[in-house]
């Protein structure tokens, strides 16, 4: 068992990572929310099947009322439709400002969960049990929650953050390969940004099986670096945006495919090698930058995550609109995060021309 500790200014909070600890689900959501009598509990259809047994059980052992409420699968569920229908049924529920939600799900349920929790009776508390690895990794630490809008993801939501994160390492067997390594891109990201001795790790253990084999020490760094940029930046305003590294071309990736043909970690992957070549053409990453971009693309395909996605002529119009688009974006500059070295990343401003210039290059469209 491993435990790690939020400290935020006026609210700390733990995640607890543990094989078994759905099955305690209970003792520890009544430690984390002393008051509640009531836990209304988001999950999705693929979860509620395999975890909802368990978990209810223990949370009723612990005295609490509890309701689930169980959304389709899939990204369309992050709506501001089923944020309302959310509202409704906690309403329906009896639910008070003393009273908690719960997320049992991936990040789809988490976002939406923590952003209802956030927003019901002016905001109550929230617990999340993530059960895939990337939202055990990412999405369920650091108090981000949204929904999607017709204009893109995530574009309404809040900081809230969590009173508790239950982690269960056991619930990633059940994940097939590819949301595995859906997953297993922003963990290796987690070694490129913070922790070169981490990266070297993962290039050591480059499978499921032997990433499986030190699971609780996966899941134990990558979130002690979010918890620490979090710490350093909870509202997003400098060092957290590190955590996106990749993830600028990476949602030009997903935007080309409609959200439909590339997942979040495939657009990652690719993205994470476009912004390696992107810092070694403008510099930096030392002298090991050429076998360090080697070493993360080998990394990346041992997983079966993509290292270069094509992007043709066609598309181009698209590119340009969703990088002058890119929320994170400001004026003619746009803030990427780049490798000083394997390890260590940088936000850099770059003039938005040039960066769809070297883009160009890049994608052999010079
Ligand atoms: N997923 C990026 C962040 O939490 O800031």
């Amino acid at each position: 068992m491993k435990t790690l500790t939020v400290a935020l200014p006026g609210r700390e909070y733990d995640i607890v990572i543990e094989a078994g600890v759905l099955d305690r689900a209970g003792e520890s959501c009544r430690k984390a929310l002393p008051r509640a009598g009531k836990l209304f509990v988001v999950t999705d259809t693929n979860v509620e099947p395999l975890y909802r047994r368990q978990v209810e059980e223990s949370l009723t052992r612990a005295g609490f009322q509890t309701a689930f409420h169980t959304l389709p699968a899939g990204e369309e569920s992050k709506s501001a439709a089923r944020l309302a229908e959310l509202w409704e049924a906690m309403m329906a529920f009896g639910l008070t400002r003393t009273d908690a939600v719960a997320a049992l799900g991936g990040g789809v349920v988490g976002d939406l969960a923590g952003f209802a929790a956030a927003t019901i009776l002016r905001g109550v508390d929230f617990v999340q049990i993530p059960t895939t690895l990337l939202a055990q990794v990412d999405s369920s630490v650091g108090g981000k929650v949204a929904i999607d809008l017709e204009h893109g993801k995530n574009l309404a939501g809040a900081f809230w953050q969590p009173r508790l994160v239950l982690m269960d390492p056991r619930v990633l067997d059940s994940l097939d390969d590819k949301t595995f390594a859906d997953g297993m891109a922003e963990v290796i990201k987690y070694g490129c940004i913070a922790d070169r001795a981490f990266f070297d790790f993962l290039c050591a253990h480059s499978s499921r099986a032997e990433v499986m084999g030190h699971i609780e020490h996966v899941l134990y760094t990558c979130c002690d670096i979010k918890r620490q940029v979090v710490e350093d930046d909870e509202r997003d305003t400098g060092r957290r945006m590190i955590l996106n590294f990749g993830h600028t071309v990476g949602h030009v990736y997903e935007k080309l495919g409609d959200y439909r043909v590339w997942t979040h970690g495939q657009a990652v992957a690719a993205g994470m090698c476009v912004a390696a070549q992107l810092g070694q053409s403008l510099g930096l990453g030392g002298g090991d930058a050429g076998r360090d971009l080697q070493a993360l693309t080998g990394l990346l395909a041992a997983f079966g995550l993509p290292t270069h996605i094509p992007c043709g002529a066609e598309d181009w119009g698209l590119v340009a609109e969703t990088v002058g688009l890119d929320k994170k974006g400001a004026g003619g500059d746009i803030s990427l995060v780049l490798l000083e070295e394997m390890g260590r990343a940088v936000p850099v401003k770059v003039k938005k021309a040039d960066f769809l210039d070297k883009l160009s290059q890049l994608w052999g469209r010079a």
